[in-house]
This record gives C-alpha cells, sequence and structure tokens, in this order.
C-alpha cells in the first residue's frame, strides 16, 4: 500500500466513530448537513449524510486520494496501469470515441467508432429484418457468455426493459446445462440469433454452452453457422466455428471482461433497444467520465463514493456493504456489482508484490427493494453486524398509471434510511409495549425485542429516472469507485489471478468423474468423485 498514506490511516484509526458517537447528532450539531454532505451533478444526487462522516473525517478521508489525480491521468491517457497483465485499461475510450488517443503507437478512436458503426448497422440489420435467420425475420437473440461477458449486459437489458423493442434476448451462461436447455428449449432455432461472447475464446462454460447451441442449431438448420455472432478478438477460433468475419466483432485487451459491455460485449443489449438508445447509454457514462475528471475531489461524486466505502470497510471494520436499489429492473445490479468490485478490489497483495496492511474490498450483496425489507433487513436493522446500506432510487417510475406504487417504493427507500439511523430506543419501546397492556418484566421482555439500536450508515443516491443514459452514469460511477478505492489501496484491479486457479483445477478433477485415476487429488475430493460416481450409477 503507498507508504506515503501511513500517517493518514493512522490517523483515520483515531477517527474511527467511538462508542456513543450518533450519526443523528451529527444532524444536531449542523444544519446545513444535508445540504454540506451531498453531491448533486448532471441530474443526479449522492447523499451520503447518514453516515458518521463529518467534516473532520471527510477531510482526512480526502488525504488518501493524494495520488488519485496522477493515476486517474494515467488511466485515461492510456498508461499501461494493468502491471500484472502489462496492459492499458481504457474501457472510457470506448464511451468516448470522439476523444483522439494514441496507444502503442496507433490512434484507437477510429476503430472505436468504426466498431461501433459496425455493431449498429448489424443491430439495425436484425432488428429490421434484413438480417434474417433461415425461418425469417430474427425473433430472439441469445447470448452466450460469463462473467464480464454476461453480467454487464443482461443486467443492462432488464434495467432498460421500457427500450426494448428488437427481438427477445436471452442470456445463457451457466455451464450447468439446465441453462441452456432451459432457455433453447422454448425458442426456434430458424429465427434465433446466437451470440458466442468472449473475450478470449477459450472460455470452457461459454464455449460448452456454443457447441450445445451450435449442435441445437443444426438439427433443422442448413448453414447453423450463419446464425452466429461472436464478440471476440481471436478471429482464428472464430473462423474455427465458420463464423463470418462481418459477424464478428473484436475488442482490443485494453478492455477488461467486467469493464467491456460499451464495446461490442453490449450487442446484444445493442440489438435489444436500438443503436441510438445505446448511444445514450454511452452518453451517460461519458458524462460521468467527465465529472470524474474534473470535478474538484470534494465534489467528485466517484471519489466520495470510494471515500464512504474506505471509511466503512477499511477504517470503520464493516465486513460487507449492501447495495439496494428500489428498481425492480435494477435486480442484476448487485451481481453485476459483485464481479465489477469484488474481482477488481478482492486483492491480498499491493501492485509492487508485498502483502496488503489492511483489508482490500469488502463482500458486495443485495436484493431489490422492497423484497429486501421482507428478507435480510431484520439482520440489517437488528443483527450484532453493521451493514452499510447503498440505496438506489429513480424519482419517476416508468408506469404513469402505476404511480401510486411508485410513491410507495420511495417512502419505503426513505422510510429504511431514516429508520436505520434512528432506530428505536427502549424507552420507545416499553411505551409501545405498555400501550399494549403489557407490565412488569414481561413488558421489559417484550421491549427489548423491539429496540432498534439504529445508527446504521447509509448513503443514497437518486436519480430521475432509469434511463440508458442515467443507466450510464451509474455503472460509470461505480467503475470509478472501484478505480479510486484501488488506487488508495494499492492494488490492481484491472487483474483476476484469484479466478484462476479453480479453472486449472475443474480440468484438472474432470478425469475423476470419468472414473479415471488422476494423480495430485485429496482424499476428501477422491471420495466425493467416488461417491458422484456411485450416485450416478
Ligand atoms: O471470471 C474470470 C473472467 O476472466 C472474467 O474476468 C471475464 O469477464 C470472464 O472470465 C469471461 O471471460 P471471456 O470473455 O474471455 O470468456
Amino acid at each position: 500500500m503507498p507508504n506515503n498514506l501511513d500517517p493518514i490511516w493512522t490517523r483515520l484509526d483515531t477517527l474511527r466513530p467511538a462508542e456513543g458517537r450518533r450519526i443523528s447528532d451529527l444532524f444536531d450539531a449542523d444544519p446545513d448537513r444535508a445540504s454540506g454532505f451531498r453531491i448533486a451533478a448532471d441530474g443526479m444526487v449522492f447523499d451520503y449524510s447518514k453516515t458518521s462522516i463529518d467534516a473532520e473525517r471527510r477531510a482526512a478521508l480526502l488525504e488518501l486520494a493524494a495520488d488519485l489525480p496522477e493515476r486517474r491521468a494515467a488511466m485515461f491517457d492510456g498508461d499501461r496501469i494493468n502491471e500484472t497483465e502489462d496492459r492499458a485499461v481504457l474501457h472510457t475510450a470506448l464511451r468516448n470515441p470522439d476523444r483522439k488517443l494514441v496507444v502503442d503507437g496507433e490512434e484507437i478512436s477510429a476503430d472505436v467508432s468504426a466498431t461501433l458503426d459496425r455493431m449498429a448497422g448489424f443491430a439495425d440489420a436484425v432488428r429490421d429484418g434484413s438480417f434474417a435467420g433461415q425461418g425469417g425475420r430474427i425473433t430472439d437473440v441469445v447470448n452466450i457468455g460469463i462473467g464480464g461477458s454476461d453480467l454487464g449486459p443482461a443486467m443492462a437489458t432488464l434495467a432498460l426493459s421500457p427500450f426494448h423493442d428488437g427481438p427477445r434476448t436471452h442470456f445463457v451462461s451457466n455451464v450447468d446445462g439446465a441453462d441452456i436447455a432451459e432457455t433453447l428449449g422454448g425458442l426456434d432455432p430458424a429465427t434465433t440469433l446466437v451470440i458466442v461472447a468472449s473475450k478470449t475464446f477459450t472460455t470452457i462454460e461459454t464455449m460448452t454452452n456454443a457447441e450445445t447451441a451450435m449442435a441445437w442449431m443444426k438439427q433443422s438448420i442448413r448453414e447453423p453457422s450463419a446464425q452466429f455472432a461472436a464478440l471476440c478478438s481471436a478471429e482464428d477460433k472464430t473462423a474455427e466455428w465458420g463464423i463470418d468475419p462481418s459477424r464478428v466483432f473484436g475488442f482490443a485487451d485494453w478492455v477488461g471482461g467486467r469493464y467491456s459491455m460499451w464495446g461490442p460485449i453490449g450487442l446484444s443489449l445493442m440489438i435489444a433497444i436500438g443503436p441510438q438508445h445505446f448511444r445514450d447509454f454511452l452518453r451517460g457514462a461519458a458524462a460521468m467520465d467527465a465529472h470524474f475528471r474534473d470535478a474538484p475531489l470534494a465534489e467528485n461524486m466517484p471519489v466520495l463514493l470510494a471515500l464512504v466505502g474506505i471509511w466503512h470497510h477499511q477504517i470503520c471494520g464493516y465486513p460487507t456493504r449492501a447495495v439496494l436499489p428500489y428498481d425492480n429492473r435494477l435486480a442484476r445490479l448487485p451481481a453485476y456489482l459483485q464481479q465489477l468490485e469484488m474481482e477488481s478490489n478482492g486483492k491480498r497483495v499491493a501492485m509492487d508484490g508485498t502483502a496488503l496492511t489492511r483489508p482490500s474490498g469488502p463482500v458486495v450483496w443485495g436484493e431489490p427493494g422492497t423484497n429486501g425489507q421482507h428478507a435480510f433487513y431484520q439482520l440489517i436493522h437488528q443483527g450484532t453486524q453493521i451493514v452499510p446500506c447503498e440505496f438506489i432510487a429513480a424519482a419517476r417510475g416508468h408506469e404513469p398509471e402505476l404511480d401510486h406504487h411508485h410513491r410507495l417504493l420511495l417512502a419505503n427507500c426513505l422510510a429504511q434510511s431514516e429508520a436505520l439511523m434512528r432506530g428505536r430506543d427502549l424507552d420507545t419501546a416499553r411505551d409501545l409495549m405498555r400501550k399494549k397492556g403489557l407490565e412488569g418484566e414481561e413488558l421489559e421482555r417484550q421491549a427489548s425485542h423491539r429496540v432498534f439500536p439504529g445508527n446504521r450508515p447509509s448513503t443514497t443516491l437518486l436519480i430521475e429516472q432509469l434511463t440508458p443514459y442515467t443507466l450510464g452514469q451509474i455503472v460509470a460511477l461505480y467503475e470509478h469507485r472501484v478505480f479510486v478505492e484501488g488506487v488508495i489501496l494499492g492494488i490492481n484491479s484491472f487483474d483476476q489471478w484469484g479466478v484462476e486457479l479453480g479453472k486449472e483445477l475443474a480440468l484438472k478433477v474432470a478425469p475423476l468423474l470419468d472414473g479415471e485415476d488422476a494423480p495430485g487429488h485429496d482424499a476428501s475430493t477422491l471420495a466425493l468423485a467416488r461417491d458422484i460416481l456411485a450416485m450416478r450409477g
């Protein structure tokens, strides 16, 4: 971790909230707290006033970002900041093709624009029927990919369903045959387009699913590969599959998997919502990029979102954070953010290979409100560990005729953040029990169960409505939050060596399940493999 930050970390440790220091008291002490601890920019509001951060703590946290301007410039300028893979990190270039940029001696923006135009041409052709299947106009698109080649477009396609006017879109990711069987089961191969989304075209889950899809097509389609497209740069591999180069959309190695939906990996989304809406999605992200680059650190949304995260996890020691969208169409956002945040910042060593002296990224989880309220909010309100909550809500829904639903949804969102902060003390709980006619020991016993400690932190991100533009803003906001946290922790947020070992071992375990001997496995794994063989008969 950057040594220059050591004294700041030490000071921040001393500022950890002491027992009895309550967030609600900060509002009493500072009448302007609600406006002073929020950032409003480009139609979005990020409110972090319901946390224990005050002016002193914010100032100290901002000192942690000392190296950020330099690192941020390095990212946007295409320096090889992904040092363990010796790559630049330029997903931001995908959403700002107007910015001329030279990487490895080559000007990249023309290429980015050309790929986007080619994607738009193909998406339009699928949407208007000029590209058709053997049975006519494409009715269904199946995106086969996993991780970053699935979670982004799957999340965004659901989020933007009010804009979905293209063919039906399906996502298959799991190597579990149930996933592809259930998806293809309802489809007509003659009117289905299969998109194989894989940066490497070697990922075992994706290639296994792609082979199954190809076999399914072959049963009734004369030229099955004509109904396949590929999102991949390895043209030799896509050629082996017989996929015509006109339907192969490649991207450079400076686009990481979990940062890739802004380019070819977003093709299924583009086909669903149309190129114009897809460009709006890019515009929203580009606007957040500009804000991140230009806004002063103290008024910079990704910076403050990151510092709140650092405050809660690395300083206060809260082990997880919950992302709670009060928008049903953001149902896949927590899963998307799990990869973005945990694959990026779930690291154990700093960029220079030395062990981290602070925890790296927290566990990220969540579900849409109000569903979560009737599931896990009990623990958030009364459990023994503190879970910082990140609420996300849109002021307007897409169902004007059901606006009373939306008002109720928003009321719940605001009520939860208020309840988490305020809680309910023992005296109030006793009064409630008294009103129910209880007294003595039974009153005390029942009252204690109805106490809410409160003082539980949350932030709220408010947008006017969930649209392609605002979704682009939200996703870019979280991407940059991950980057800022990574810079402060001194880690490489852009590699993912931690997923490799399991992949390697899966290949070595596979022979055991064919009844073959395979050396080097532990006794438990061998016994479980024998059990599986016995159960499969
Ligand atoms: O899970 C590891 C990972 O490399 C992710 O980073 C990536 O998004 C995913 O696998 C899929 O990789 P590919 O696009 O090469 O199939």
